[in-house]
């Protein structure tokens, strides 16, 4: 770039969106690379936004997205003050990172995990310190309490974290919790809570009732199936709230949005059966690819990892040929979304094929 600007800019990778599936003659491909709801929306989220947001588009949305805040408050049993919204939970994380760390301050979390993380911290212009994930994928604690020092603002724990779909044990994040100081905040990114069945979780809403530190991000975009959409949510103390309003995006999440957020909440059952129906094909899919002698951290989103080190590229290839978009992080592994039964039948066959070419070497050890 060759005009004036924050050199520090120039070190961040840009954001990479999941490929859309590709194209492969006579057969019908799938996209799995962006952990999407395969559900098409629901007919009384698609009518609710056709009655009550299009007519209105010429207008600027409530800023502060009252009839979601409310309901919100409503469902979980916490103030209103303690809610913000913001296009998609990605937002309410880069309002929280903005309000809290600057230059010389420090964001701690794990890493592999969720890439906007690197690209809101520096943005901020404050420091990443990425933790490395433990060799099973999951996070490690110890090292995280270990990283935190005077300089830390803040710590984020993604339960359950992407793209390894691992999850945070309440023993664990309590630990974690009591060694950090109380004026430093703890972010529990929890984009895909509903699908996590791990019964020694943590839980993000228990912990933020219980320790004044504690804030929660939890997201329309998945389990809601509203990503197109675009809105998102934290909850956390009154004064944490209160600054994130004030560096959020003016009018950022949509009235279509918001309609569609209260439109998902009254059909949380029919949404809640769908969930059920993908936990069903992860544990089908994961059952099927173990009985193949593939070893897969337990995953608890609706996505899982395979870890193939220098072998990804080659293996990417392979899910690319029998049209299915995956997510590849060059030289780690891929993460795979779980997606239509016809898709997860296919991943299925491509793990088998890539299985039986490379036998037990790319697993994980
Ligand atoms: C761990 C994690 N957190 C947050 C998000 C943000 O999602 P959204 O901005 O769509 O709410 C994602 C999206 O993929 C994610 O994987």
């Amino acid at each position: 770039m060759v005009f004036r600007h924050r050199q520090v800019i120039d070190t961040l990778p840009s954001y990479k969106q999941g490929k859309p599936a590709p194209q492969v003659e006579g057969r019908r491909s799938f996209k799995i690379s962006s952990n999407e709801n395969p559900y098409a929306p629901l007919p009384s989220v698609r009518q609710a936004i056709s009655d009550k947001a299009l007519a209105r588009i010429n207008r600027y949305p409530d800023m502060r997205g009252w009839a979601v805040v409310e309901r919100l408050a409503a469902e979980t049993g916490v103030r209103p003050e303690n809610i913000q919204l913001g296009c998609g939970s990605t937002e309410v994380i880069t309002q929280l990172v903005n309000l809290v760390a600057g230059k010389g301050d420090e964001v701690v979390y794990p890493w592999r995990s969720f890439e906007a993380y690197p690209i809101i911290v520096t943005t901020a212009g404050a420091e990443s310190v990425q933790v490395p994930l433990t060799p099973e994928g999951a996070h490690d604690i110890d090292a995280m309490i270990a990283a935190v020092n005077d300089r830390t603002r803040l710590v984020i724990v993604n339960n359950p974290n992407n793209p390894t779909s691992t999850s945070v044990s309440d023993a664990d994040v309590r630990r974690l919790l009591a060694a950090v100081p109380q004026d430093v905040l703890v972010l529990i990114d929890e984009a895909y809570v509903q699908f996590n069945t791990d019964p020694d979780t943590c839980v993000g809403m228990d912990l933020f009732r219980e320790f004044p530190n504690v804030v929660v991000a939890q997201t329309f975009s998945k389990a809601y199936a509203l990503a197109g959409l675009r809105i998102g949510y934290a909850i956390g103390p009154e004064d944490v709230i209160d600054g994130m309003r004030k560096v959020a995006l003016p009018f950022g999440v949509s009235a279509a949005a918001q309609v569609a957020a209260v439109a998902s909440l009254d059909a949380y059952d029919e949404l809640s059966e769908r969930v059920d129906a993908l936990i069903a094909e992860r544990t089908r899919v994961i059952e099927t690819l173990r009985g193949q002698g593939w070893r897969i951290p337990v995953p608890n989103a609706n996505f899982f990892w395979l870890q193939l080190g220098e072998r990804t590229d080659v293996i990417a290839g392979y899910f690319e040929k029998a049209g299915l978009s995956v997510r590849v992080f060059s030289g780690e592994g891929i993460r795979i979304t779980i997606g239509e039964h016809e898709a997860n039948d296919l991943v299925i066959a491509v793990c088998a094929q890539v299985f039986a070419l490379t036998h037990s070497k790319v697993l994980v050890d």
